[in-house]
C-alpha cells in the first residue's frame, strides 16, 4: 500500500482445503499459512516492483482469530521486520475491516459509524478518531456470516456458503417462504432463532425439497438477516447522526445488503461499502489499519482480541 493506493493485494484462498471438512480445521489452516506465506511475500514484492528498502512499515494481524494462524503470521512478520530493520505494527483484524473502507473512499475520515459483519462478528461500532472504537451493539449468539454459512449448509450449498446462498437467493422470492426478522431490543443482534426457524421449515417441507422452495428459502433467509442488520444500523444512525457510515466485513459482499443499505442510509449520510475483494479478508485492509493506527500496537498474537 502506498498512501491510500493498493499496489498489490494477494490472497491464497484455503476454501478448497477446508470445504471437504465442512468448516475450517485449525491445524490444517496453520500449516497452510506456514507453507504459503513466505512465497506470497516474495511474489508481492515482485509484482509491486519493490525491494525491502522501499518499505516504511510492516503490518500484521494480531487477532482475533485462530491461534496457530496468528502465530505463523506474527512470527514471519517479526522475522522480516528484524531482518529488514523495519517497524512492525500489530493490527486488530476488526479494525482492518473498517480501514478497508478508507481504501475505497479516498477522502473518508473518522468520525464514522460502522456495521462490521463477518464470519464471527456482527458489530455496530462508533469510530470517533483513528484507532479508537466504541462498540454500540453486537450479536448475542451467531454472527451474520456464521448464520449464512449454516443456512447454506442446510440448503446443501457446501462451505463456506455465504456467497453461494447470495447467488441462489437471486432466483428466489422471499415472500413465498417468509421467515422471521430477528429484532431484539436496543442495538443487539441474534441469528440463532432464525437458523432454527429455517431448520423447522425444512423439516415441515420434507424431502425432496423442490428447487423453487430452495431458492425461496435462500431469499427469505437472506432477507431476514439483511433487514435485521439494517434495522439496528438505522437505529444507530438515529442515535449518532453520523456524516459517514461504513458497512464492511465479508458479509458486506452480500448483494442484497449492499443494495438495501444504500436505500436505508439515504441522503442524510454518506455510505461507503468497500468493493468485494476488500470486504472479505485481505492483506490491504491490514496494511491500511497498520499505517493509520497500528504503530502503537505490539505485534503479539492474541486470538481472543476484541475491539
Ligand atoms: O470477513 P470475512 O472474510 O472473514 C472473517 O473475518 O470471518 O467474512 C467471511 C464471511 C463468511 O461467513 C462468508 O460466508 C460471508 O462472509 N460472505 C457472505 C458473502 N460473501 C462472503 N455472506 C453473504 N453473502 C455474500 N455474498
Ligand atoms: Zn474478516
Amino acid at each position: 500500500m502506498r498512501d491510500r493506493e493498493v499496489v498489490v493485494n494477494l490472497i491464497h484462498s484455503q476454501e478448497a482445503l477446508h470445504a471437504g471438512f465442512g468448516g475450517v480445521v485449525p491445524e490444517v489452516a496453520a500449516r497452510a499459512h506456514l507453507e504459503k506465506l513466505p512465497g506470497l511475500v516474495t511474489t508481492a514484492l515482485e509484482r509491486a516492483g519493490a525491494t525491502p528498502g522501499d518499505i516504511d512499515l510492516l503490518a500484521v494481524t494480531r487477532g482475533p482469530g485462530l491461534a496457530g494462524c496468528l502465530l505463523v503470521g506474527t512470527g514471519l512478520a517479526a522475522g522480516l521486520a528484524a531482518a529488514w530493520d523495519k517497524p512492525l505494527a500489530g493490527v486488530n483484524h476488526l479494525w482492518g475491516h473498517v480501514y478497508a473502507a478508507l481504501l475505497a473512499q479516498p477522502d473518508l475520515e473518522p468520525p464514522l459509524l460502522a456495521l462490521v459483519v463477518s464470519g464471527a462478528h456482527s458489530d455496530l461500532v462508533w469510530m470517533p478518531r483513528h484507532g479508537e472504537f466504541e462498540v454500540l451493539g453486537r450479536t448475542r449468539d451467531d454472527a451474520a456470516g456464521e448464520a449464512f454459512d449454516k443456512a447454506a449448509r442446510m440448503l446443501g450449498l457446501g462451505y463456506p456458503g455465504g456467497a453461494a446462498l447470495d447467488r441462489l437467493a437471486r432466483t428466489g422470492d422471499a415472500s413465498r417462504q417468509p421467515l422471521p426478522v430477528p429484532l431484539l431490543p436496543g442495538l443487539e443482534y441474534s441469528f440463532s432463532g432464525l437458523k432454527t426457524a429455517l431448520l423447522y421449515r425444512l423439516r415441515d417441507l420434507g424431502r425432496p425439497l423442490s428447487g423453487q422452495a430452495r431458492m425461496d428459502l435462500a431469499a427469505a433467509f437472506e432477507h431476514s438477516v439483511v433487514e435485521s442488520l439494517l434495522a439496528k444500523l438505522q437505529a444507530a444512525i438515529r442515535a449518532r447522526a453520523p456524516a459517514e457510515v461504513v458497512v464492511c466485513g465479508g458479509v458486506a459482499a452480500n448483494s442484497l445488503l449492499r443494495a438495501r443499505a444504500a436505500q436505508v442510509v439515504g441522503a442524510g449520510a454518506r455510505l461507503t461499502i468497500p468493493p468485494l475483494p476488500l470486504c472479505t479478508d485481505n492483506a490491504a485492509m491490514i496494511a491500511a489499519a497498520g499505517a493509520h493506527a497500528g504503530r502503537r500496537q505490539a505485534a503479539v498474537a492474541d486470538p481472543a482480541l476484541n475491539w
